[in-house]
């Protein structure tokens, strides 16, 4: 279904996110009719180029970052447009009105450093660029701890009202993450256990196998706990620890992850895990310290640990994190791992069994819940786990297989004006306040990050912090 016309305005239109994600994004939508052929894309930045050359960047993105067929890309590049703009000046602000037509739906996706939010947000407004309904959209890093976060939601509140800001955590666009909800609350079957009566622990784990790459300079003054525990992995878990909204619109799901991440204790300094990578295993990739270019570099790479949320269904259940860089697999899962059985009928020699449920986010996306039947054969009640297995591409063909990417999800949506997939200023204020002690606590501690070997599962001490616990990681593969 196409989505009404609209004129999308995009700043920071030259720079990386627009050429590896929004383009493509927003071409793979034209292709298959969802963005109406009479939108248009205006690409804003402030070196001086002209709408052939914008087309002429477009089409080598595209092609580099998607699959392009000739008849439909060349049509989507009718579609793009470019202003010379200067975010923090006055330059272009007349061109770029001129260029917007009046009667559709209007967005602003602000692909810029955090610091010109505010500058941005003011010239859409002085210029007369918007309306009660123009959207604006921001990019992460939304903030580097909760005082510069609360300044950036108060430069947008200045101008735009909560409802036509559209904060980006591209986590929430993946279809399997959207799919945690439908899980829980679609079967009947899963949401009775969901609770720390059944649940023994969770474990969410984002590991990769790229290290930091040519971002080394952001990198290296965010790490980690702000790259990615504070945003995608948050995500995550309030997706599976959220009491059930009672509907699935956008304030009504706001407001139940919000609760959960006020429910976060405070997480002490034994129960977290920093790393760092090393050098690489056989493919003469450079150490952390290396690909950031700071030999002394502290910053972590990896990071584990152990969250509890307070409250009646999870108080006694640890939620175990951990996501890192240059890792031995690509590979985001969630593993529910449910209690034993309270008594076991065969003895204790059939053996003690727990139920796993397994949801692969990425690769291979599916489910997997481990059950317990009878060992086959005549050698008495001994009991053996085998998965009950689903892959999304097996079972729904290969659209289950081949996701959209999430920015194509996310930017149709702001288009319909649906904030259920973005983060609301106060759930991002809510996990920096949960992050920022435990990062205030490194600084004063002068913390060192232990190193791990590139291609592993990360640093010896993560393994630890289950066993204590007489628990272990389930396999990042
Ligand atoms: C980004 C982080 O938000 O997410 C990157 O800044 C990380 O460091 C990326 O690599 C991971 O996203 P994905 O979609 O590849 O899992």
């Amino acid at each position: 279904i196409p989505v009404d016309p609209f004129d999308l305005v995009i700043f920071g239109g030259t720079g990386d996110l627009a050429r590896r994600k929004i383009l493509p994004a927003l071409y793979q939508r034209f292709r298959v009719g969802q963005m109406p052929p009479d939108a248009r894309l205006i690409g804003a930045a402030r070196s001086s180029h002209d709408a052939a050359d914008y087309r002429a960047f477009a089409e080598a993105a595209i092609r580099e970052f998607s699959d392009a067929d000739r008849g439909s890309l060349a049509a989507f590049l009718d579609t793009l447009d470019y202003v010379t703009v200067d975010a923090s000046g006055e330059t272009g602000w007349a061109g770029l009105a001129e260029r917007l037509q009046p009667g559709r739906v209007r967005a602003f996706y602000f692909s810029v450093a955090p610091g010109l939010f505010g500058d941005l947000a003011e010239r859409v407004r002085l210029h007369g660029l918007a309306d009660a309904d123009t959207r604006i959209v921001v990019e992460k890093p939304f903030g580097r701890d909760l005082g510069s976060a609360r300044a950036l939601n108060k430069a947008l509140a200045a101008h735009f009202d909560e409802s036509q800001i559209y904060r980006i955590d591209h986590y929430l666009g993946k279809e399997t993450v959207q799919n945690l909800m439908a899980i829980r609350f679609g079967n009947m079957l899963f949401e009775p256990l969901w609770n720390s009566q059944y649940v023994d622990h969770i474990q969410i784990t984002v590991a990769e196998t790229v290290g930091v790459g040519g971002r080394g300079e952001y990198y290296d003054r965010a790490g980690a706990m702000r790259d990615m525990m504070q945003n995608h992995l948050m995500q995550l878990l309030c997706l599976i620890a959220m009491e059930p909204p009672a509907k699935f619109d956008p304030d009504a799901v706001r407001d139940e992850k919000l609760k959960v991440i006020r429910a976060l204790d405070p997480v002490p300094p034994h129960h977290i895990v920093r790393g760092q990578y090393g050098a690489g295993d056989s493919d003469n990739q450079p150490s952390y310290r290396e690909a950031v270019d700071d030999p002394r570099s502290t910053t972590e790479s990896y990071i584990a640990l152990k969250a509890h949320i307070s409250n009646w269904r999870w108080a006694g259940t640890p939620f175990y994190l951990r996501t890192g860089k240059r890792l031995v697999a690509r590979s985001s899962v969630i593993n529910v791992a449910f209690k034993d059985a309270p008594h076991s009928i065969f003895g204790e020699e059939a053996g003690r069994h727990a139920n796993l449920l397994t949801i692969r986010l990425q690769p291979n996306e599916g489910i997997t819940l481990r059950v317990t039947i009878k060992e086959p054969g005549p050698g008495g009640m001994r009991l053996v786990d085998v998965p009950l297995d689903m892959t999304f591409a097996e079972a729904l063909g290969p659209e289950g297989g081949d996701p959209p990417d999430a920015y194509e999800r996310l930017i149709m949506d702001v288009i319909r004006g649906n904030q259920t997939l973005f983060m609301r200023g106060d759930e991002v204020e809510a996990a920096w306040a949960w992050t920022d002690p435990i990062i205030a606590g490194w600084e004063a501690r002068g913390d060192v990050p232990k190193p791990y070997d590139s291609g592993s599962v990360g640093p010896a001490e993560a393994d630890q912090l289950l066993k204590r616990d007489q628990r272990q990681w389930r396999g990042i593969n």
